[in-house]
């Protein structure tokens, strides 16, 4: 499976700092918000990863993540031209989905939780044409609202309604096979002049082929669009972090987790970030693991945290 990562968009409710820098360059608490899904699609075993963002800052983007190779992945790069939709990524990444199935995240969506790693990983193996991510919110008239059989087959979506016939919001997380490029493709944009993920959805719902994945409460789901929400977003990796003494969406951490590194690059990239605690976290990762792996005992204490 390969992975688009949409991190575009106009960034307007968050004005006026995201008037000269894309929002998913912000700090989420102590590392730009754009970690955060890569983190997702590298704990769902996704190492192929395109990502879509502006012409004016895809460089930056570029130079905050390179090719990936350091963090055992690959990274490639693509430009959407002006917001035309979030269902235009598969459009804009055709060449690169080729004939692979797809995971597409929003470039603001925070998704924490135990067992994460191992739902996608599962999800992904399924190989179904259309897995969606639903979540339960008070105030889900601001979200695509998805109505689903007890079997977990969607039967409606409906994009931002007064009346929500149902509390489970759709994540920015989505799974597709390969034809969902084809699809994308016979869309029209809405009266917004958008290529609407909610129109391509339907189209799976009309054939019965979308499903609903339910997370529950032990997962947060967060998104970051707006002050508050950003700032809500900052304090609740800064609580986790101190409390359990474990990062969030650290990269480094997650490729050595998932084998993408092993311990001696994990170190490397420990001392290339000296002087942060980021960085001296890297390399006490390192230390632990080396003692482990000398004591011989079974792995990390944070495993549990990603399933
Ligand atoms: P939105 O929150 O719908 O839009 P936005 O980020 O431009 O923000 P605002 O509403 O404040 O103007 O976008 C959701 C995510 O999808 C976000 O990460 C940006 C991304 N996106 C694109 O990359 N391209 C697009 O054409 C659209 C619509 C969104």
């Amino acid at each position: 499976m390969r992975g688009i990562i949409l991190a575009g968009g106009s960034g307007t409710r968050l004005h006026p700092i995201t008037k000269a820098v894309s929002k998913h360059l912000l700090p989420v608490f102590d590392k730009p918000m754009v970690y955060y899904p890569l983190s997702v699609l590298m704990l769902a075993g996704v190492r192929d990863i395109l990502l879509i963002s502006t012409p004016n800052d895809l460089s930056l983007f570029e130079r905050l993540l390179g090719t990936g190779e350091e963090l055992g992945i690959r990274i490639s790069y693509a430009e959407q031209p002006s917001p035309r939709g979030i269902a235009d990524a598969f459009i804009i990444g055709a060449d690169f989905i080729g004939s692979d199935a797809v995971a597409l995240i929003l470039g603001d969506n925070i998704f924490y939780g135990q067992g994460l790693g191992a739902i996608l990983q599962a999800e992904a193996a399924v190989k179904s044409p259309c897995t969606l991510f639903g979540y339960r919110v008070q105030d889900p008239g601001r979200y695509g609202v998805a109505t689903v059989t007890k079997s977990g087959v969607v039967t409606k979506i409906e994009e931002k309604p007064a009346r929500p016939k149902s509390n489970m919001a759709i994540t920015g997380l989505y799974l597709y096979g390969p034809d969902v490029v084809s699809k994308a493709r016979t869309l029209t944009p809405s009266s917004r002049g958008e290529l609407e993920i909610t129109d391509l959805n339907n189209l799976y719902v009309a054939r019965g082929e979308a499903k609903l994945v339910e997370f529950g409460r032990g997962m947060a789901w967060l998104d970051t669009g707006t002050h508050e929400s950003l700032i809500e977003a900052s304090n609740f990796v800064r609580i986790l972090q101190h409390r359990q003494g474990v990062f969030i969406a650290c990269l480094e951490e997650v490729a050595f987790r998932m084998g993408y590194i092993d311990r001696a690059q994990l170190a490397a990239l420990g001392r290339g970030l000296l002087k942060s605690v980021y960085g001296d976290y890297l390399l006490s990762l390192a230390e632990i693991s080396a003692k482990e792996s000398r004591a011989n005992t079974s792995p990390d204490k944070i495993e549990a945290v990603w399933g």
